[in-house]
This record gives C-alpha cells, sequence and structure tokens, in this order.
C-alpha cells in the first residue's frame, strides 16, 4: 500500500539502494516525506517506487530532486566516482553521508564538500538495516553543530540515537572503528574458543551456559568499567587483581595447547610478544591493560 508522501515534510533524496539505502529510504517513506531515490541498478528501486518513491532517471537528477541527499554507497571510492562527474548540482545542498569508510576519507570528503559549498555531516550507522527507524537505533554524527541540530529531527527518523560526535567530520567513522574492532576482536576469540572444544566434541550449545556467564561476569565488565577508562586515560597501570606476568602466562598457555591440538594462533602472538616485552622491562605486576602504551599513537 503507498504511503501518505506529506510536502509539508523536507523532501529528501537517497543515493544507493543497496541493504542499508532501501532500509533509510523506507523510514523516510513511513515518515512521510517526499522522497527521491537512485542506484546503480534501477531494479532495486522498484519497492520503494510501489510506496510512492519518484525514482531519478539519472544520479544528477537525484540531487537536484532535494533539498537533503542521504548517500549510502559501498565504498568512498565507489561515492566519489559517481559525484565527480556532478557540476554544481550539490552546491547549496546539505549531504548526510552514511557510507562506511576511514577518518582520514570523511575529513577529505568535508573538504571536498566545503570547496564546492556543499553542507557536509558524515554519519556512520551502529546498525544493521532491520533497526533502521527504531528509537534505540545508535547512529554517529560528525560536522557543523547548527547543520546537525537543524536536521536532527529529519535524521531521527533513521534512528533515536543520533549522537552528535563534533565538528570532526573523521570521529563518526573513528567511534564506528573502534567498536567494530572491538567486536571482531571478540568474534575471533569467540571461534577461537569453539575450535578448541571442537577438538573434543563439545558443541557450542552445550558451552553456551559458560560462555554467557563469561562474557556477562568478567569480559563485559573488564571493558566496560570506570577503573579501566581512568587506566587508560592516566596511564596508570597499577593492579591488585591480575597482572602483566599472569596474562603473558595464560597466553603461552593458549599458544601451547594451540599448536598441541592444531588450531591456528597465529592472531595471539603479537599481543603475546607485547606482553613478554614488557615484562622484561620489569612491568610484570602492572595490570594488562599497560599493552595499550604499546598500541597508542605516540
Ligand atoms: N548492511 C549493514 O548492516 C550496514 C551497517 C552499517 C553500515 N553499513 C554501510 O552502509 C553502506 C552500504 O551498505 P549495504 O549493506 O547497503 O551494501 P550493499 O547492499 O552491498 O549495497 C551497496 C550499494 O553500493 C552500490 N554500488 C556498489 N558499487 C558501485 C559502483 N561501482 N557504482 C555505483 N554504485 C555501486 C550498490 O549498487 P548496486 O545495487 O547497483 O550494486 C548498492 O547501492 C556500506 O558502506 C556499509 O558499510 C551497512
Amino acid at each position: 500500500m503507498n504511503k501518505i508522501i506529506n510536502h509539508d515534510r523536507t523532501a529528501v533524496t537517497v543515493i544507493g539502494l543497496g541493504n542499508m539505502g532501501v532500509a533509510l529510504a523506507e523510514a523516510f517513506l513511513k515518515g512521510g516525506h517526499p522522497t527521491t531515490v537512485w542506484n546503480r541498478s534501477a531494479n532495486k528501486a522498484d519497492g520503494l517506487v510501489a510506496k510512492g518513491a519518484a525514482l531519478a532517471a539519472t544520479f544528477a537528477d537525484a540531487v537536484a530532486a532535494s533539498p537533503v541527499v542521504i548517500i549510502c554507497l559501498s565504498t568512498y571510492e565507489v561515492m566519489h566516482e559517481q559525484l565527480s562527474p556532478l557540476t554544481d548540482e550539490l552546491s547549496g545542498r546539505v549531504l548526510v553521508n552514511l557510507t562506511s569508510g576511514t577518518p582520514d576519507q570523511a575529513r577529505n570528503t568535508a573538504i571536498w564538500a566545503a570547496e564546492r559549498e556543499v553542507e557536509y555531516l558524515d554519519g556512520a550507522i551502529m546498525a544493521v538495516p532491520q533497526l533502521i527507524g527504531l528509537p534505540e537505533t545508535l547512529i554517529f554524527y560528525g560536522g557543523s553543530k547548527t547543520l546537525f541540530e537543524a536536521h536532527a529531527p529529519l535524521l531521527r527518523v533513521f534512528g533515536g540515537n543520533a549522537a552528535y560526535l563534533g565538528d570532526d567530520h573523521g570521529a563518526p567513522l573513528l567511534y564506528d572503528l573502534a567498536l567494530l574492532t572491538m567486536l571482531y576482536g571478540s568474534v575471533y576469540g569467540y571461534l577461537h574458543a569453539h575450535a578448541f572444544l571442537s577438538t573434543a566434541n563439545i558443541s557450542p550449545t552445550a558451552f553456551l551456559p559458560f560462555a554467557t556467564n563469561w562474557v556477562n561476569h568478567v569480559i563485559a565488565p573488564s571493558i566496560t568499567n570506570p577503573d579501566s577508562a581512568r587506566a587508560l586515560e592516566e596511564r596508570n597501570y597499577a593492579t591488585d587483581v591480575s597482572n602483566l606476568n599472569t596474562n603473558k602466562l595464560g597466553l603461552e598457555h593458549i599458544i601451547r595447547a594451540s599448536k598441541e591440538l592444531d588450531i591456528p594462533a597465529e592472531w595471539l602472538k603479537p599481543l603475546h610478544a607485547i606482553a613478554a616485552q614488557q615484562v622484561a622491562e620489569g612491568y610484570g605486576n602492572d595490570a594488562f591493560e599497560r599493552v595499550f602504551e604499546a598500541l597508542r599513537k605516540s
């Protein structure tokens, strides 16, 4: 059924109708916004057109159709490939870029936009498409505060938790990569754990209660507590709980057992090397967080 388009609402364009772009356009349609869409493969717009979206014939027409343009393509390279042939179609418009990439790509795009008098916000979506439009969905934004505040009600259509991080356009992707690094590190550890367990035919389901207990009572408290955050900030690694000597040995046991059981453990060797170096330098009684000294930008 067609959604009712409310012409008092800001007209918007969504460029890129992959899994995420379709969810973004649907959220606008649900909110009653006149919505223009464009995608390289035009057939992906069919469902949105049936719900009331207008399909632009060209990328330039899509940009010219609305004062606010949301872009969500696979990479910054793809985005610039599409943007570079434009002449002045974007000038005076607001461009909100939700494409994933690196902080420097976002900062360079902000410079590119300023040179063309395009008002630019960069954003990072911390959710899967099914979560777009929910009150708790977190999306980071960076750029001019005035610009963000003027468009915050519109951007909250995508997710109620629209977090403004300041005028650095690179901040959203820095936060995004920080969280993703935590995710991939923990998921790799989870999969390594199951590689261990599979050598004795222990199923993931059987192990689940213990994994849940460990995550909730040991892992989560150790990386989401103010004392650990303060230790990193103050570079004060004193501990009476679990020191580098103990954790270095723990890593050695994992690496040795992995070898015995024929499981790859290469990913842990750089971490072990840092811990061993710091122990050799006399920091064995410090907390494991001292490893941060070897990782942080000096
Ligand atoms: N999906 C998620 O869960 C999620 C979560 C957070 C952030 N994101 C970010 O959102 C962005 C889009 O993700 P997605 O899941 O929607 O990806 P996707 O489903 O793979 O869609 C990719 C989009 O990029 C377009 N594209 C790729 N190469 C192109 C080219 N050479 N020229 C023109 N268009 C091109 C595709 O067009 P065609 O349809 O023509 O191929 C499509 O619109 C990514 O940066 C992703 O990291 C996604």
